[in-house]
């Protein structure tokens, strides 16, 4: 049929939302929920490498998540740490490229290196980009994004007359990767949470009830069948698109 995404996303992205109820719903804490989401994520990620998806973009903590209790933020950041520690071998032998994007200056000296030294040992990778989105708000990103044009503007490196859409994509975080095909968000609510905002602006989005802890690889194939039954049209009409 024309105009039918026969082909799989280049990239996607995943709103992982819904571990807190999860835990709440089996009357535990939502630490433990998080925990159980770590679990999807690893499954997700390999999902991922072995369809032949070039990048995926899993939005692990937002710009807005540090207002939550200082117990539930404190659990998440050691949480970050055990993960890097964890799984960043496996990540480097599966050829996974690993990014961490956001601002990463608010995380502890610990974390920030552990961050560093995983981004180094994978860059090099060919397979599937991994980007976490860990203290990362689409306004802070187009915000970057605009102070370094600024500053280039008044170093005399760049001209207002030259400052179009690409120049400006340049400078946001994700730019050397395709724009976003597919959002997935889990747990219900239909919302962006101020995830990546200028990258999804073509996306397909795609909301489904299940918690992330109760997300898998069907599900996860069920939300790119989706994705390849609906029709892009960029604006176009359907017989040109
Ligand atoms: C998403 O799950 C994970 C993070 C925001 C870190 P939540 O913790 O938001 O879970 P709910 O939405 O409260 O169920
Ligand atoms: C978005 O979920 C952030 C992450 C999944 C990391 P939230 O649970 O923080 O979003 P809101 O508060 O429901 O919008
Ligand atoms: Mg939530």
């Amino acid at each position: 049929m024309p105009g039918l995404n026969i082909g799989i996303p280049k990239h996607v992205a995943i709103i992982m939302d819904g571990n807190g109820r999860w835990a709440n719903q089996r009357g535990q804490s939502r630490a433990i929920g998080h925990r159980a989401g770590l679990k999807v994520v690893r499954k997700i990620v390999r999902a991922a490498s072995e369809k032949g998806i070039l990048a995926l973009t899993l939005y692990a903590f937002s710009s807005e998540n540090w207002n939550r209790p200082e117990t539930e933020v404190s659990a998440l950041m050691a949480l970050f740490i055990y993960a890097l520690n964890r799984e960043v071998k496996r990540l480097h032998q599966n050829n996974i490229k690993l990014r961490i994007i956001g601002d990463i200056s608010r995380f502890n000296q610990q974390l920030q290196k552990m961050i560093y030294q995983a981004q180094s040992l994978t860059e090099n990778n060919t397979g599937l980009v991994l980007n976490i989105a860990a203290n990362y708000g689409g306004h802070w990103d187009i915000l970057q994004a605009t102070k370094k044009l600024i500053a280039q503007i008044e170093d005399n490196q760049l001209s207002l007359a030259q400052l179009d859409e690409a120049v400006f994509q340049k400078q946001l975080c994700l730019a050397d990767l395709p724009d976003v095909d597919l959002v997935i968000r889990t747990g219900g609510e239909c919302r962006i949470s101020n995830f990546l905002v200028w990258q999804i602006a073509y996306a397909e989005l795609y909301f489904i009830e299940t918690l992330w802890p109760d997300f898998d690889e069907s599900a996860f194939m069920q939300a790119i069948e989706v994705f390849q039954s609906r029709e892009r049209r960029f604006g176009n009409i359907k017989e040109q698109s």
